[in-house]
């Protein structure tokens, strides 16, 4: 096993810059997640760090070796890397059993004979799959080909496992489990793994610390609940978990108490653990879960009066869209509401500011 560290990683296309100074680590046995909108550069720091690109500058070191330094001109070859890849679009080689599948990848490092035989049993034990041993790919279902995908990648023992997007072609309920899988799996082998998603919840569920990304660059790196309770901008507030983001205008007291006006006229109170904002036009970001529906309407903190546009039900949770002024706030609650209107409280601590762009 082995630890990662990434130093002014940047990759150039032409005029394009897919990755612009880009510095991380990935501690031994850590799972990490790279998080973001498609093409912000998740692809290109996963192939970066698997030989499969050469990037514009910075160095990659894994454990005590140096992988790619660009200003020495180092770059060691993707096959001398000993790291697992595996893509959205992995394929079985489709003429092979799936013990085959997993024998061809010891042949190219040369395992054979008992050791292959056994790694080959371990694995797919691992991955729950020992009984389809002498299937053809043809012969399983999604969720299965894609077990013996990651056994063929995890057969030779890579350093690190790299993973792209690898579970978004399987339809929703299969994915549930499969993630809840690959969350064990992980845990049980203790491989760092870097993991590459442009979901939220896959993000949220697997990671022990998310990297979120947006062109090009790192937005914030944190644990999953640093991530989501404390978002350091507007982007990451609303790429993770979909906050409500609303105008206002921010004053400081002379008490150093913050308030925000609304284009109503209301004002809300604030008292967030975030960095302070400077006074004057800012974005707040609130999460529909965090509202609360306050039936009688009255006055106290930060209680304002909504008119509710719609509800859907979603099951355990029902979804209101109302409205505040002129502005459209979605609301998740466990109540059922019935009235054309309601009073909601958006509590101090769970709004965000933010400098308006
Ligand atoms: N081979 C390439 N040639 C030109 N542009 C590329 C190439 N690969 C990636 N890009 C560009 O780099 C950016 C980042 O791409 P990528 O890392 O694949 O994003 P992601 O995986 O986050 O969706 C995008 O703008 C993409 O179009
Ligand atoms: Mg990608």
């Amino acid at each position: 096993m082995a630890s990662v560290a990434v130093s002014n990683l940047s990759r150039h296309f032409g005029p394009v810059v897919a990755l612009d100074d880009v510095s991380f680590t990935v501690g031994d046995g850590e799972f990490l997640t790279l998080l973001g909108p498609s093409g912000c550069g998740k692809s290109t720091t996963l192939s970066a760090l698997a030989g499969l690109d050469r990037p514009t500058s910075g160095v990659i070191r894994i454990g005590d070796r140096v992988l790619f330094d660009g200003a020495a001109g180092v770059f060691v070859d993707a096959q001398f890397r000993n790291l697992g890849m595996m893509f959205q679009s992995y394929a079985l080689w489709p003429h092979m059993t799936v013990a085959e599948n997993l024998d061809f990848t010891l042949e190219l490092r040369r395992i054979r004979g008992l050791e292959a035989k056994q790694r080959i049993e371990e694995t797919l034990t691992l991955v729950d799959m020992e009984a389809y041993a002498a299937r053809y790919p043809g012969e399983l279902s999604g969720g299965q080909q894609q077990r013996v995908a990651l056994a063929r990648t995890l057969v030779y023992r890579p350093e690190i496992l790299l993973l792209d997007e690898p579970l978004s072609n399987l339809d929703a309920k299969l994915r549930d489990r499969a993630r809840i899988w690959l969350g064990e799996l992980q845990k049980r082998t203790g491989v760092t793994t870097v993991y590459v998603t442009h979901d939220q919840t896959e993000a949220l569920a697997l990671s022990d610390r998310i990297i979120v990304m947006n062109q090009g660059r790192i937005a914030q790196v944190g644990t999953p609940k640093e991530i989501y309770d404390a978002p350091t901008d507007v982007f990451v507030a609303d790429f993770v978990g979909a906050s409500n983001l609303i105008k206002a205008d921010l004053t400081i007291a002379t008490d150093g108490t913050a308030q925000a006006r609304l284009p109503t006229g209301d004002l809300l109170q604030l008292r967030t653990s975030l960095p302070r904002t400077p006074a004057g036009p800012v974005m707040l970001a609130i999460r529909p879960e965090k509202i609360v529906i306050d039936g009688s309407s009255g006055t106290g903190e930060n209680r304002l009066n909504a008119e509710i546009v719609s509800r859907s039900y979603l099951g355990a949770r029902n979804l209101l869209v109302v409205r505040i002024g002129d502005q459209r706030v979605r609301v998740e609650t466990s109540e059922h509401i019935q009235t054309p209107s309601v009073s909601v409280r958006l509590p101090a601590d769970a709004i965000g500011a933010y400098p308006a762009t």
